[in-house]
């Protein structure tokens, strides 16, 4: 079979189709014909080298399949089944656990980009019944990100508002999310095209930060001077105006590190407003759970930026690198 991994060195000209044999499976797995994966910054983390996996390496967090095989223990799927991967396996509810962690899909374990895959039957999530193959694939990373940020750590109530930065996969989930809750969104991007398409998805204030360099100011506009009750911060290069734009009392969640790993912040404006700066970590599978229902009785259909076939699998790679997406770039299996 196919798989989609990284070979020869580091970079994302070292993604390559590897040749791998079927898996076979134990009597608590599942093997899962997989028809739809999607890319993440993490498979570009992992390319360029930033954990330094031992190569030949599969790549990927994100895959959607049809349960093919059962082992003779399985007892919550049968073959015909729709399942989605959960990213962070062994993370059940509750609190995350650092052992948890050591079961990170493409980090810690190999990667689910392959046709086949073999796991466990508890590291599975039943798909959303009304979504179609690709926006199933898009959920196991950045959709529970989104939710884990808006639901779980911003507890987003109707009438909020929330500040999102960035059109990629997380930041259309949580728009998604926080319309469906009841909120207001304020949504930053580079990119006019990519605003006028989130003003169609409900977005209420978009702000191009490349020419409203302070775009807090534009925010605090649009807020009545209060600020943000929920900032979720993808840059780090601007958290100072997340800050000022995040109202007293408010919530920060730290989602990503586009623009590099450290930063400065003021801890007094922290410590004045008394805002609460809490990571994320993807989520639960109660939480994977929680979001397929709310997905259901909303009738959410993630936002498809592009489809590549698996022999096109380079060319997604450097699409999504590129940065042009607005949503999620799947490639079909
Ligand atoms: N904590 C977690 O568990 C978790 C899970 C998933 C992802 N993440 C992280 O969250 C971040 C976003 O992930 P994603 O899947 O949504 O990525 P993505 O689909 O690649 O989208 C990123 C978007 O952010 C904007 N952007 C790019 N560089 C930026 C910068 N330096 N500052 C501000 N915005 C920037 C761009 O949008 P515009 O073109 O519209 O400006 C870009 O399309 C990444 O850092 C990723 O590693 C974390």
């Amino acid at each position: 079979m196919k798989s989609i991994g990284i070979d020869g060195g580091y970079g994302i000209d070292k993604i390559t189709i590897i040749k791998e044999e079927l898996p076979t499976i134990n009597s608590n797995e599942v093997l899962v014909k997989v028809n739809a994966i999607s890319l993440n910054q993490l498979d570009l983390m992992l390319a360029k080298g930033a954990f330094e996996k031992a190569l030949p390496h599969v790549l990927g967090s994100d895959a959607f399949g049809i349960v093919e095989k059962t082992g003779n223990e399985v007892s919550a799927f049968k073959i015909g089944d729709r399942v989605c991967t959960h990213y962070i396996q062994a993370w059940e509810s509750g609190f995350l656990k650092p052992e948890d962690l050591k079961t990170r899909l493409g980090i810690e374990q190999k990667g689910v980009f392959s046709e086949y895959i073999a796991l466990p039957e508890q590291y599975l999530v039943k798909a959303p019944a009304n979504l179609m193959d690709a926006e199933a694939a898009a959920l196991p990373l950045a959709g529970i990100t989104a939710w884990e940020a808006i639901v779980n750590i911003g507890q987003l109530k109707a009438g909020q508002t929330v500040l999102l930065q960035g059109t990629g996969g997380v930041s259309i989930f949580a728009l998604q999310f926080a319309k469906a809750i009841g909120a207001k969104v304020i949504i930053l991007s580079g990119s006019d095209e990519k605003l006028k398409k989130a003003e169609e998805l409900g977005a209420d204030v978009m702000i191009n930060h490349t020419n409203t360099s302070q775009w807090a100011e534009e925010v605090l506009l649009a807020t009545e001077g209060l600020g943000v009750d929920l900032t979720l911060e993808m840059s780090w290069t601007g958290i100072g105006q997340t800050l000022q734009a995040t109202k007293f009392g408010g919530r920060v969640a730290v989602v990503g590190m586009l623009g590099g790993m450290n930063a400065e912040l003021s801890v007094l404006d922290v410590m004045l407003k008394s805002l609460s700066i809490t990571g994320v970590q993807a989520g639960s599978k109660a939480s994977f759970e929680a979001m397929k229902q709310f997905i259901e009785a909303k009738n959410i259909k993630p936002i498809i930026d592009k489809t590549f076939l698996l022999s096109q699998s380079s060319e997604a790679f450097h699409y999504f690198d590129e940065g042009k997406h607005f949503g999620k770039v799947i490639i079909h299996f």
